[in-house]
């Protein structure tokens, strides 16, 4: 993977970006069973862990960019973190659905996966 950045940066990068994923996708999980109560400390670091996959996925975006062939996967990949990070408040809100929930951001995650590893378009 060549680019322009020390490859410790790109390593780190894509550490934070991971463990971003996971924390926000156990947000999702905690929201959906959780206390009422603890809805303001679970949306926080819901919210903080989004934006850190974002801005990991931003930055690794622009130095990667002359690397890829074809573009469109980001484009599904910012989709999914889009319904990821909406998912936390949605289970809080509609927690009789919190199975779709569940269900969906897996979904996503799954989606986001398989855009990064196969890069269909
Ligand atoms: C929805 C959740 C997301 C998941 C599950 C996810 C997952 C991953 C994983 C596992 C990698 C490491 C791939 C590797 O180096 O082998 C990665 C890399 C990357 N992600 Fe994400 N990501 C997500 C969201 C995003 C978003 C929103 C963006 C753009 C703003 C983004 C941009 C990138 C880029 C540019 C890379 C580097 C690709 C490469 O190594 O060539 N990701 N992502």
């Amino acid at each position: 993977m060549p680019s322009s950045i020390p490859s410790s940066e790109l390593t780190s990068l894509l550490i934070t970006h991971v463990f971003g994923v996971l924390v926000l996708l156990g947000t999702v999980f905690y929201a959906s069973a959780g206390a009422p109560e603890s809805r303001k400390k679970v949306l926080m670091w819901s919210g903080i862990a989004s934006l850190l996959v974002l801005l990991t996925g931003g930055r690794l975006w622009m130095v990667l960019k002359p690397t890829f062939v074809q573009q469109g996967w980001l484009v599904v990949k910012l989709v999914c973190w889009l319904g990821l990070s909406a998912f936390g408040g949605f289970a809080y809100r509609w927690r009789d659905r919190a199975c779709l929930w569940l269900s969906l951001s897996l979904v996503l995650a799954l989606v986001a996966l398989v855009m990064v590893f196969v890069r269909p378009f």
